[in-house]
């Protein structure tokens, strides 16, 4: 089935690659890219039916804006992936809690807004799914001083997953940790392909018999 799916932060790294996979499945993606012109680009050079939005997902305005214009194309999404995320480098024993609010409304609360926002839609799809691109680095065993903003902020994500699978039982949401992957956040030295990064979320955005309320990586389940 043809499905209408929206990508945070899909002009590059793994949500662009999502982007790819998923239009050359067939279905209709829009991309959202906080650069509108800089999505614009990238969408042209894809092969299927991928279309850029201007989307800031710290801005509450922007996501409305996006909201109003799928509403009145399409009336109704599918498959939202929250993919969009920030890096951090700091130490729990020093990080300013200006920082962490700043990891944490990107990585946190923007998914929160986003799935508060496009609920109406999602609900109007037949199989509506959430996809949260979470983090080993979330993990409860990971919880290490270094990068400490954005451990907590993908730690709480995954809370925020399970609380969402709970309101929201006919909505599968999950959360899922794409690998260590080439791209500016994961540097050249991480060992996995976008390709490889991307397809986690491509599964759980179309695969049949998905579960709610998990965390995958590599399609397996993960432990929180
Ligand atoms: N790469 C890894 O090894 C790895 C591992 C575990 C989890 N992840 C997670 O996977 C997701 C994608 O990571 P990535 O490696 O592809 O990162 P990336 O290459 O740094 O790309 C991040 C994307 O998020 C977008 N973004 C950031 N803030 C935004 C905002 N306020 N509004 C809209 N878009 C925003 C960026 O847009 P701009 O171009 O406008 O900045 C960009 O498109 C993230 O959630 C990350 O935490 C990645």
């Amino acid at each position: 089935m043809q499905k209408t799916i929206l990508v945070t932060g899909g002009n590059r790294g793994i949500g662009l690659e999502t982007c790819k996979q998923l239009a050359a499945m067939g279905h209709t993606v829009i991309m959202g890219s906080r650069n509108l012109e800089k999505g614009q680009e990238k969408a042209k050079a894809i092969d299927g039916n991928v279309i850029a939005k201007q989307l800031d997902v710290t801005s509450e305005a922007s996501i409305n804006a996006l909201k109003a214009e799928i509403q009145a194309e399409f009336g109704k999404l599918d498959v939202l992936i929250n993919n969009a995320g920030i890096m951090s480098e700091d130490n729990v024993s020093d990080v300013s809690i200006e920082e962490q609010k700043r990891v944490m409304e990107t990585n946190v609360w923007a998914p929160m807004r986003m799935v508060q926002i496009f609920v109406p839609l999602l609900n109007n799809s037949d199989d509506p799914r959430i996809v949260n691109l979470s983090s080993q680095m979330g993990q409860r065993m990971n919880q290490t001083a270094d990068h400490s903003a954005y451990r907590l902020s993908k730690f709480t994500l995954n809370g925020l997953t399970l609380q969402l699978a709970n309101a929201l039982p006919n909505i599968k949401v999950n959360a899922m940790h794409p690998g260590w992957v080439k791209t500016d956040m994961g540097g050249s030295s991480a060992p996995l392909s976008v390709e490889e990064g991307a397809d986690t979320s491509v599964w759980l955005a179309t695969a049949d018999n998905i579960p709610s309320g998990k965390l995958f990586c590599c399609r397996e389940l993960m432990e929180w």
